[in-house]
């Protein structure tokens, strides 16, 4: 297989994609949120679903707190959401307050630290890595990441202390990431697990064609499930351009389009590889579903304890 002409071919792709690279980069999230939210991003509130009962069915195997990487973790909205009883809406719309408009980003962080440590926490450690070093930081300070890991894996390989904390991981988690990083970044974190490997949960735009990584992975020894019937809505196209754009290479793909991209829509589908022999007791179907209407909020309920006895409470 040829690694270098999979990634190329994914960052054709990506140059169909509206350029944000400068929303990466700043100090703070106030721009990222902006823009990406204003183009009703979701992803991460639609995959905060998925990666709980990921790491839910994760930590039964483990039997410890769990210590997940969020790659291409950006301004860290992915633990935002994972570790906090939070949703997109609440943490972008802090930023649409006008007293927010003209903070120096330090005390934009400070004021996110204070608000972040003001929620209850779950209980899970997350490393997050980017090639962005503000967002990282950013990230660190608001005590969203645990540890933050600043680094190009598709340009270089793994410091020995990279390496280490890389080993440590039991969950690797994406969202919008996979297209920017491929197969080389991949083939290098694997190269720093010993016998324990980790679960890889990868939310990929339909746009990016995930086989390239799908056979490294399974030459790694991890088997690979798509989850089936679902597609999951990344946000608004920016432009007529990137929609037209979109549509020609999905269908040059032999991909369907109709009530996804069609409508407007960028769709990504959800894939989890686990090493080999972890993966047979426990199919994806049975440790993951989508309901919809689960990620509203519901008043106090009925629901069934492990006896079959019912309970009323939250
Ligand atoms: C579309 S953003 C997604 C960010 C975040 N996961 C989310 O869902 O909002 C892509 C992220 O990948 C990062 N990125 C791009 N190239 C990278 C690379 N080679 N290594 C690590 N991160 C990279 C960017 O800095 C950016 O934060």
């Amino acid at each position: 297989m040829n690694i270098h002409k999979n990634l190329a071919n994914n960052r054709d792709f990506n140059k169909s994609k509206a350029n944000f690279d400068s929303i990466y980069t700043q100090d703070d999230p106030r721009e990222y949120y902006r823009v990406l939210y204003g183009l009703d991003y979701v992803i991460p509130d639609l995959a905060k679903a998925v990666f709980r009962q990921v790491a839910s069915a994760l930590a039964a195997t483990r039997g410890r707190r769990l210590r997940v990487l969020d790659l291409g973790c950006s301004y860290g909205v992915n633990a935002a959401l994972l570790k906090y009883p939070l949703d997109i809406d609440r943490v972008a719309g802090r930023y649409r307050e006008l007293e927010f408009a003209g903070l120096e980003s330090e005390a934009v962080t400070g004021f996110d630290r204070a608000y972040f440590a003001s929620w209850p926490a779950n209980e899970i450690e997350i490393v997050g890595l980017d090639i962005s070093a503000p967002a990282v930081r950013y990230a660190e300070e608001a005590g969203l990441l645990d540890i933050g890991v600043v680094a190009d894996l598709e340009a270089r390989d793994l410091t020995p202390a990279e390496a280490e904390v890389v080993a440590s991981v039991d969950l690797i988690i994406s969202t919008g990431c996979i297209g920017y990083i491929g197969e080389r970044t991949f083939a290098r974190l694997l190269a720093a697990f010993g016998e324990r490997k980790p679960w890889i949960a990868s939310f990929v735009l339909r746009m990016f064609d995930f086989a390239p990584l799908e056979s490294l992975l399974d030459r790694e020894g991890f088997a690979t499930e798509k989850m089936r019937g679902v597609t999951f809505v990344q946000r608004r196209f920016h432009s007529e351009g990137e929609c037209a754009q979109a549509l020609r290479q999905l269908r040059a793909r032999g991909l369907d389009t109709a009530g996804k991209e069609e409508e407007g829509l960028m769709h990504a589908e959800f894939f989890l590889s686990r090493p080999a022999g972890e993966a047979d007791d426990l199919s994806l179907e049975k440790l993951a579903s989508i309901t919809s209407g689960s990620n509203r909020a519901f008043g106090r309920r009925f629901s069934t304890l492990a006896d079959d006895r019912l309970r009323f409470g939250r």
